[in-house]
């Protein structure tokens, strides 16, 4: 399991938050760790340069594609999205992608592996409103849950003021309907419905995630498969990328949720600090931006200005799934409450693996000459077998901890 919670844990301002989550090094911060010797040894390339052409390559033979950033963004034409999709292109090709989110009723797998999967963002309709968690509301937390314990993200003010604060359901619920814009409440936890049987039971299979090689990992620093996210009106989250560059899922059950989705290509305009460190045992890279784009500081920022972006609006019942360097923040408008999950599967194992490869520092020496005929699952499992035991071993002791603090006395 990873470990999300862990500045819950410590209980400890985080200003620097990534994308709201909890994960992040409670004993061993890593933010500012100089990340240059492990990158030039993998692959002896330089990893921060380079984007990979790796949603569509099979195999480690990366095709490996300097990344120009001073490359202008070409204009969408219905064109250019048939060309995209009919062929092999890189990330730095999204740039050009799509100037909308596509809506597709029940898309199949085959359509949604075609088209969207590691390709554009996609909003399915009709396979999270017949989830029985669509009852899932405050009430419903309140009667069930209401002395449990969940971590709390607040904001008094600005969003750099975040403050990760523990409340009971019932003490959430008395503030949650009060958000404002200057001061909201936004519950993340990964935990806790992962905790509850019965709220794992209310969600549904989407066919989708069948799929998922996070299963091949230890379930010490496995990710969380269902994150609950319950915010009063304006709480938002982060503008970032997802960790290890996954495929970031989110399915709302009430309420509704404003997107903003930046297509790959424009890193440059998003003030990101280099080799930053998400501390997880698991390590991986932040792609956190200090930008809110729901309230930009023009001024500060002028470079995002002429950033691409496309909008959407997501309803109870409605699943977004968001492809892997996409930039993206969310906002919601009024209390809502929505699950998150993430993809890893043969379209973007190898983004997965690559993240990981090197913010863990994992050498390429030690990888065989035959890796490229590995099945993409055998070199799942190949990677995750030289992650040091101390790495699993801290992902143990960092859920004991956070399981001990929020239901230590149940
Ligand atoms: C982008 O895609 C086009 C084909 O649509 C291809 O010719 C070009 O090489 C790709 N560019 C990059 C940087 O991958
Ligand atoms: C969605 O599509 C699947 C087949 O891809 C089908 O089995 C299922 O019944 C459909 N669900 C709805 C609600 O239409
Ligand atoms: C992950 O996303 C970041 C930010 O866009 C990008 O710089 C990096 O190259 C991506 N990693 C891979 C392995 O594609």
């Amino acid at each position: 399991m990873t470990n999300r919670n862990r500045k819950a844990v410590v209980n400890q301002k985080d200003k620097s938050n990534h994308a709201l989550r909890y994960r992040g090094s409670s004993t061993t911060p890593q933010d500012d760790e100089d990340d240059s010797d492990g990158e030039k040894r993998i692959w002896g390339l330089s990893v921060r340069l380079i984007i990979l052409s790796a949603c569509f390559v099979s195999g480690f033979g990366f095709i490996m594609l300097y990344f120009n950033a001073a490359s202008e963004m070409k204009n969408v034409t219905e064109t250019n999205y048939a060309e995209l999709v009919n062929s092999e292109f890189n990330l730095q090709n999204y740039s050009f992608a799509t100037d909308r989110v596509n809506i597709r009723d029940n898309a199949s797998l085959q359509e949604f592996t075609k088209y969207f999967d590691c390709q554009l963002p996609v909003l399915i309709r009709g396979v999270v409103n017949e989830w029985p968690s669509m009852k899932w509301n405050r009430d419903f937390f309140k009667s069930h849950y209401g002395n449990q314990k969940v971590p709390v993200v607040s904001v008094e003010g600005a969003m750099i003021n975040a403050e990760v604060k523990t409340m009971t359901i019932e003490e959430f619920s008395q503030v949650v309907p009060d958000g404002k814009p200057s001061r909201w409440h936004y519950v993340q936890d990964e935990l806790f419905i992962n905790r509850h049987d019965k709220l794992k039971a209310d969600i549904g299979e989407a066919i989708y995630f069948k799929e998922n090689f996070f299963k091949l990992f230890p379930e010490e620093i496995r990710p969380w498969d269902a994150m609950l996210l319950w915010g009063s009106a304006h709480s938002r989250s982060h503008l970032h990328i997802d960790p290890y560059n996954w495929t970031g899922t989110n399915a709302v059950l009430h309420g509704r949720k404003r997107w903003k989705l930046f297509p790959p290509g424009q890193d440059n305009k998003f003030y990101i600090t280099p080799n930053q460190m998400c501390g997880f045992p698991l390590n991986c890279y932040k792609y956190n931006s200090p930008i809110d784009s729901f309230n930009i500081d023009d001024e500060k920022y002028p470079l995002f200005r002429n950033v691409n972006y496309i909008e959407i609006e997501q309803n109870a019942g409605e699943l977004l799934i968001i492809p892997p360097g996409w930039f993206h923040q969310v906002y919601n408008p009024v209390e809502t409450i929505a699950i998150s999950s993430q993809i890893m599967n043969s379209k973007n194992y190898n983004i997965i693996l690559k993240e990981i490869i090197a913010a863990n520092k994992l050498i390429s020496d030690a990888f065989p000459d035959d890796i490229e005929s590995y099945s993409p699952k055998e070199k799942v499992l190949f990677i995750l077998a030289l992650l040091p035991d101390e790495v699993i071993q801290r992902g143990r002791m960092i859920t004991d901890q956070i399981i001990q603090q929020f239901y230590g006395n149940q």
